[in-house]
């Protein structure tokens, strides 16, 4: 089954509004090059979201980095689905590395996060890969493993073939070191095969599975080349215009 490719930048907290802005500009200027038939997408901070979806290039959408998975209540600092929903965003990562790390997001909050996001209509984008020593003691199968199938638990096949994985070591993110494209294929090839043994073919030939640490320009051809691997989930890369526009360019 053909999956559309996936170019989805991660801005972090990065960018004002008016920087921002100046991105939407920028890449309004190259969007000559946004490729057809790839899908495009920005994950920026919550503040950014309402101008990037008036200004960005109609192509691209809008995601958010980050949901809370009730849908109102006393929950301080929090933002809800429908909240998202309303200013149009289309995607939400959900267990990240980093919200892993640095904010103890457990399995079961990510799970429940996954669900809500397909509850209202939008598409988890599901984070998982090992950190440093996990892969230096081989368990790597087994930590991406465990964090597919409970992220994913909540979900029907259906449900489970519109979403996205995002396979990204902790060791590559942000550090200037890749995996090969042909270890991350066979991260990828795995994800793809256990989501075949939990949710059936369908789901497993549908989902689409991306790369991400440490993608860029010059690399990003490279993982898409790969059988299993969809996309890429850019961190650093994405926060300049005509950098995003040239991975466009690279695997158009
Ligand atoms: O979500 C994006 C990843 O954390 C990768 O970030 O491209 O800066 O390594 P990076």
């Amino acid at each position: 089954m053909a999956r559309t490719p996936l170019l989805m930048g991660n801005w972090k907290m990065y960018k004002t509004v008016a920087e921002a802005r100046q991105f939407a500009e920028n890449l309004g200027q190259r969007s000559a090059d946004l490729v057809s038939g790839i899908d495009y997408v920005v994950c920026a901070p919550f503040t950014s979201l309402h101008v990037l979806r008036v200004m960005l290039p109609a192509q691209v959408k809008i995601g958010a980095q980050n949901v809370y998975p009730e849908t109102e209540g006393a929950y301080t600092g929090e933002i809800s689905p429908p909240m998202l929903v309303e200013f149009g965003t289309q995607y939400v990562l959900a267990g990240h590395s980093e919200r892993r790390t640095l904010f103890a997001e457990t399995d079961e909050l990510i799970e429940r996060k996954v669900r809500a996001i397909v509850e209202h209509g939008m598409v988890p984008v599901l984070c998982v890969g090992e950190n440093l020593s996990e892969k230096e003691s081989g368990k790597t199968n087994d930590i991406v493993a465990a964090q597919v199938q409970k992220g994913l638990a909540g979900l029907q096949a259906d449900q489970v073939a519109a979403a996205v994985i995002a396979y990204e070591p902790v060791w590559a993110i942000g550090t200037g070191k890749t995996a090969t494209a042909e270890d991350a294929q066979v991260v990828a090839k795995e994800i793809r095969q256990l989501v075949a043994a939990q949710f059936g073919e369908t789901a497993a030939a549908s989902v689409r599975i991306l790369y991400g640490g440490s993608v860029k320009p010059n690399n990003i051809a490279s993982f898409l080349a790969q059988p299993d691997i969809d996309g890429g989930l850019v961190g650093g890369a994405s926060l300049d215009a005509a950098s995003f526009a040239d991975m466009a360019q690279a695997i158009g």
